[in-house]
């Protein structure tokens, strides 16, 4: 049937207008896939590597990153939590493995990257998790608390900096994240030790970051930090419990609410992807306002 130019300027019209209703319901789509946490593949083909994944910020990390097309291997001290998270991932239709890590052992260090490298054959993100925190004055901390604390936060930030610098240069770079906190920025009473090792991390990734860049050996590995407000996990329970704590807590946070760990994990996974590929040395502020004022 020949149609007239008018009918063809009207099907023109018509095949345009339901190419644009077609994008927009695509575009539609694909922001319920990410609500839904379907895969978006941000991170596809690469390998992470997340310290302190058994529960709280860790296990949302490992998660986000599983279902953004990362394998992921979770370590912890907490073998029976991991094996569950790892459990979790992969009857979602993720890849992933649990290795039990003591972040403060050299030899734990050396059998995880092993087991990584033999199970996927390489490393291109670690994210250097797993903290601890105890509240004391500075003139009621034993120096056997202090080096405790400090072996964990930030020899153990030290030790897989280091690790992952020697296994991600042999394959052409990575990214490197840090989950320092908002006490590595400022003061604050009863926790020292603590606000000294996450300032020790920010110093430590700026440094690590010029010696991986260009312009230091060349490796192509971008080392970052990010810095938590109070996030709801098994860390923040001591606020809990003391209603006058709590409500002091609450009032640093304009916002109005703490964090959740899906608030971090979403400043992790900009990190480990390319998307963050113009970032190095860099701090990651995810605090609800905090450090704003
Ligand atoms: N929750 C917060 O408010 C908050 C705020 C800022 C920063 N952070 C930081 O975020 C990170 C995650 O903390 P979270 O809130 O999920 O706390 P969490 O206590 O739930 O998780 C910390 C994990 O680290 C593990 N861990 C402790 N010692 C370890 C060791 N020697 N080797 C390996 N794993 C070890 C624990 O088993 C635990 O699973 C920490 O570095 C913490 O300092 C937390």
């Amino acid at each position: 049937m020949a149609l007239c130019n008018r009918q063809k300027a009207r099907a023109v019209n018509l095949t345009s207008d339901c190419i644009q209703i077609s994008n927009a319901f695509h575009a539609l789509d694909e922001l319920r896939c990410f609500e839904k946490g379907k895969k978006m593949d941000r991170v596809k083909g690469k390998v992470a590597i997340i310290t302190g994944g058994a529960g709280g910020l860790g296990r949302a990390e490992a998660i986000l990153l599983a279902g953004e097309g990362a394998r992921v291997v979770v370590t912890d001290i907490d073998e029976t939590a991991i094996e569950k998270v790892s459990v979790e991932i992969n009857s979602r239709g993720g890849k992933c493995i649990s290795i039990k890590h003591d972040v403060t052992s050299e030899s734990d260090w050396s059998r995880v990257i092993q087991r990584t490298l033999s199970e996927f054959g390489k490393l291109d993100v670690l994210v250097n998790n797993a903290g601890v925190i105890f509240y004391k004055k500075i003139e009621d901390t034993s120096l056997a608390e202090w080096r405790s604390l400090m072996s964990v936060n930030l020899d153990g930030v030290f030790l897989g900096i280091r690790f992952a610098i020697e296994t991600m240069k042999k394959t052409g770079g990575g990214s490197i994240i840090n989950i320092a906190s908002v006490a590595g920025l400022i003061g604050n009473p009863d926790a020292a030790a603590y606000h000294a090792s996450k300032g020790g991390v920010r110093s430590l990734t700026k440094a690590a970051a010029i010696e991986c860049s260009k312009a230091g050996y060349g490796y192509n590995i971008r080392v970052n930090s990010i810095y938590p407000g109070v996030i709801e996990t098994a860390m923040a329970d001591p606020l809990k419990q003391d209603e006058v704590k709590y409500r002091t807590a609450l009032s640093w946070h304009p916002i109005g609410r703490f964090g959740e760990p899906e608030d971090v994990a979403n400043g992790v996974l900009y990190l480990a992807s390319e998307e963050s590929k113009f970032m190095t040395g860099s701090e990651l502020v995810i605090d609800g306002g905090w450090t704003a004022r």
